[in-house]
């Protein structure tokens, strides 16, 4: 492919992207293809002799288009936003288009310090501790990672090296602290850094508390353990519950423990004032997360992380050599939403879902179990095999995407707004789908 056809292909790619944006309402928000679909579809080996752009334009629409689940559908309900803006998806595009990188051997200067900006403009938008910025005087600063499993997972080899150089202690002794609540990654990086990680239970609102986490510390200390990191969670994942990093911070503190935030969704809250209430206790963390790819309005992937001393952890705080410019289109975004469209859209969305309550409130016959940020968990009255029978009714229908979760060992409906296209008509759309499915 030359330049000239780069042009073509490229200028009929963007149009093809805002044809699916202007349409993607129409759409069946999740795909009807079989497991397998694509295996005949397409021939077992690549073409010997390239195909034109044109060829593959419209194998697109005939191979791949059918299987795919629209995120961005105004249905989709499901899980947590994958973020995506106009801003977002140009700035990808860019970065793939300079195609540079950046490694610790050879950092590009454009790319290294744009993202230590932005990350500073991060911090300052979520009222994020001082001693995070890259700018200050000490040795915080905070960088751009995959994904919030990963940062989840750097945070806790850093916590572990940290305890190990200062007490010598024996690996297999470690041993760290989550809720049952956190997210399944959490889990997944104590098999991976070999740290034991305690589960521990919640409250009633789904949230650690300081209580029970000293409990499990002491406990430990007494079998002759050695607590290495807490990995708290700001907005979970099942019900957006928030720990009590209040309690838990000075905990961390008086037992020298690395205290991780993990603030995936809800941390792009924080850029709205009157949600930062829930992030008390905050200025105890070593490291903190939010995924600006979530709910940032900034395209997967971009993972937001600081440390509070980021000098001493440079051998922890990143798994691959080469560095994408992420940077980029997290710039584009910040640049043409400003801070005060990023919070126009957080608060529209969280008012969409307290309207979606309301809808569910007003009907006798549901009950709301948990409601927070963009997220309600709602269920019919009664036995769950009533929820279970609604909720195979919707998956069999396709019209609106929501997933089961557990709550309280009750099943739940989560409902979640995640696409910027959602407006007031779709919850109500969704509202009469979920309403004329019970029996
Ligand atoms: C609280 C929390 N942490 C971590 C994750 C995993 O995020 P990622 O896909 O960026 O690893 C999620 C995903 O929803 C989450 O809700």
């Amino acid at each position: 492919m030359n330049c000239a056809e780069f042009r073509k292909f490229g200028k009929e790619i963007i149009d093809y992207i805002a044809d699916y944006c202007d349409t993607i309402r129409q759409r069946q928000v999740v795909s009807s293809v079989e497991p397998g679909y694509l295996k005949n579809l397409l021939p077992a080996e690549a073409p010997e002799a390239g195909d034109s752009w044109p060829q593959v334009l419209q194998d697109l629409n005939r191979v791949i288009a059918p299987g795919l689940t629209h995120w961005h559908s105004p249905n989709f309900h499901a899980y947590y936003p994958t973020a995506n803006s106009y801003p977002g998806i140009v700035g990808e595009l860019l970065s793939a288009g300079l195609g540079i990188i950046s490694t610790d051997q050879f950092p590009n200067p454009a790319c290294v310090e744009l993202e230590r900006k932005m990350m500073d403009w991060l911090a300052k938008i979520l009222d994020l501790p001082k001693e995070f910025m890259n700018s200050s005087d000490g040795p915080g600063g905070g960088f751009i990672q995959n994904a919030a499993s990963e940062s989840t997972l750097v945070a806790l080899l850093a916590a572990k090296n940290r305890i190990i150089l200062e007490t010598g202690v024996e690996e297999g002794n470690l041993v760290a602290y989550t809720s049952e609540q956190s997210n399944s990654s959490v889990e997944k990086a104590g098999l991976l850094a070999s740290v034991t990680m305690r589960l521990l239970r919640t409250d009633e609102k789904g949230q650690l508390r300081g209580e029970v986490l000293k409990e499990a510390i002491n406990e430990d200390i007494r079998m002759g353990l050695t607590p290495c990191c807490v990995i708290a969670t700001l907005g979970t994942t099942g019900t957006c519950s928030f720990d009590q990093l209040d309690e838990i911070g000075p905990i961390c503190q008086q037992f020298k423990i690395w205290l991780h935030v993990d603030a995936a969704y809800a941390g792009s809250a924080f850029a709205c004032p009157e949600y930062r209430h829930l992030m008390k206790g905050v200025e105890f963390a070593d490291s903190f997360n939010f995924n600006p790819h979530k709910w940032m309005l900034v395209n997967s992937d971009c993972s937001a992380m600081w440390f509070r001393d980021i000098q001493s952890n440079e051998l922890f705080i990143q798994i691959p050599d080469s560095r994408r410019f992420r940077a980029l289109k997290l710039w584009f975004v910040l640049r043409i939403y400003g801070v005060e469209g990023i919070r126009t859209h957080i608060r529209g969305q969280i008012a969409l879902a307290k309207f979606f309550q309301c809808l569910v409130e007003s009907d006798q016959r549901f009950e709301v179990c948990t409601a927070s940020m963009g997220l309600v968990c709602f269920r019919l009255k009664g036995e769950d095999g009533r929820t279970k029978e609604l909720l195979d009714r919707l998956a069999k229908r396709k019209n609106i995407f929501v997933m089961p979760y557990y709550y309280q060992s009750r099943l739940v409906i989560r409902f979640v707004i995640c696409s910027r296209f959602t407006e007031e008509k779709d919850v109500v759309f969704a509202w009469r789908e979920i309403k004329s499915q019970v029996e």
